[in-house]
């Protein structure tokens, strides 16, 4: 086991109707406050009626800039440092999913800072503070409301790029399961598929004597299985949106990679197909994570026949554990595509004309992953699998 240090101090509100506490807990991170949101789903559920009486019974003053789309974008950060600039405002609240605490985040970076924010996601300079971010999260899915990440897509190259700084980490993070009743059943399955894919990045590592992590990710994968299934057949069981809401901070949120190093290729790669292409991010992963898994799984064949054991319940073949291992991953594949996802790139309507422009800039800044390091050619080589 690796040595770590593991803090996280987002303070998690978790159950029905908690919703009605954003005002006390918005209180405590600022009273001047940018009510941020995306496209109008939290208006027609009648959420934002709630958060906003709930505000105001706190005395607290907003603004409010809405229009983040999936895939956040650079220009609307930039519209919100400018407000909050000219507002004073002291804290941000992010109602709604990994898009909008995305682009809360990206703003609260960016409100301090002189430069062009853009450069936080170039790695040309690191924030060294960030207003505090609230949450209200509405989908279970990227983990982002209590995670040190921030993902921003700039129109211009259609770049998509992440910020990882504990600075950013909401400080608090309201998780009412009642509210993603409303979800349609493609985005509950995209969020399943990222908060897996979270997990299984953190699972295929090289770190050694890492078994509580392991058994951590594989119970948190079971849950997330299990659950799935309920609530497609009914998307108001509350246990079992429960489950998966608490699955997808959990899958996220730095426990499950203590003392292990994660791989993220798949991540990356997934990136430059949602940057390019505006699919949703957990659809990408679902083309992209199984070709990934294919291509490096004789790098370490018995962690995959784990995988497929201890998750999806395969018998280990001991004569032939590279049968195990695919077992896993045609389960996982076939697990992907029973919720309704895509599991290749021309099921979601993706050519293969910029096979090797997304290779080319996935690894501009050198070779991705830590499980196995892959260069141009061997990404160009997964996308083409995924075909
Ligand atoms: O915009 P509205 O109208 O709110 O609609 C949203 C959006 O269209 C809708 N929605 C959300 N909650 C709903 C709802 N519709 C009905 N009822 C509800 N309760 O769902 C759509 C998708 O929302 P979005 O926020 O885009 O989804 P998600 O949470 O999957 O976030 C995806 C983004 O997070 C990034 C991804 O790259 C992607 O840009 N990620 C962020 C990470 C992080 N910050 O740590 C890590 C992840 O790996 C990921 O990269
Ligand atoms: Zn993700």
């Amino acid at each position: 086991m690796e040595n770590f240090v593991f803090q996280n101090e987002t303070r998690i509100v978790f159950g029905k109707g908690t919703e009605r506490q954003t005002g006390s807990e918005a209180r405590k991170i600022g009273r001047r406050v940018l009510l941020h949101y995306g496209q109008g789903s939290i208006k027609r559920t009648g959420l934002y009626d709630r958060v906003v009486s709930s505000l105001k019974d706190s005395g607290i003053e907003f603004i409010e800039l809405s229009g983040v789309v999936p895939n956040p974008r650079l220009s609307l950060v930039k519209e919100g440092i400018e407000l909050c600039r000219k507002h004073g405002i002291e804290a941000i609240l992010a109602v709604g999913g990994g898009s909008v605490i995305d682009s809360a985040k990206a703003i609260a970076a960016g409100v301090h800072y002189e430069g062009d924010v853009w450069d936080f996601y170039e790695g040309k300079a690191t924030p060294s503070s960030a207003l505090p971010v609230g949450v209200v999260l509405t989908i279970p899915a990227a983990g982002s409301e209590s995670s040190v990440g921030s993902v921003i897509t700039k129109e211009e190259g259609l770049l998509k790029r992440a910020l990882n700084t504990p600075v950013i980490r909401p400080k608090f993070a309201i998780l009412n399961p009642e509210l993603t009743y409303t979800l349609p059943p493609y985005q509950t399955a995209c969020g399943i598929a990222d908060m897996m894919a979270h997990i299984m990045e953190r699972y295929f590592t090289n770190t050694r004597n890492v078994e509580l992590t392991d058994r951590l990710c594989e119970a948190t994968l079971r849950t997330i299985i299990n659950n799935s299934a309920k609530v497609f057949n009914d998307p108001e069981d509350y246990n079992a949106r429960a489950e998966l809401m608490w699955a997808s901070t959990i899958a996220h949120n730095g426990l499950l990679n203590t003392g292990r190093v994660g791989d993220w290729a798949s991540h990356q790669i997934e990136h430059e197909l949602s940057g390019i292409y505006d699919i949703a991010h957990g659809a990408g992963l679902a083309i992209v994570f199984p070709a990934w898994m294919n291509y490096v799984m004789q790098h370490d064949v018995e962690r995959f026949a784990q995988f497929a054991s201890r998750v999806w319940g395969k018998e280990i073949n001991p004569f032939d554990m590279e049968d195990t291992a695919r077992q896993g991953i045609e389960s996982l594949k076939n697990f992907f595509s029973s919720i309704g996802l895509p599991v290749r790139l021309s099921e979601a309507g993706i050519p293969d004309d910029r096979i090797d422009e997304m290779a080319e800039k996935a690894t501009l800044d050198g070779p991705l992953g830590n499980f196995v390091k892959l260069g141009k050619k061997e990404i160009k080589d997964i996308l083409l699998m995924a075909k």
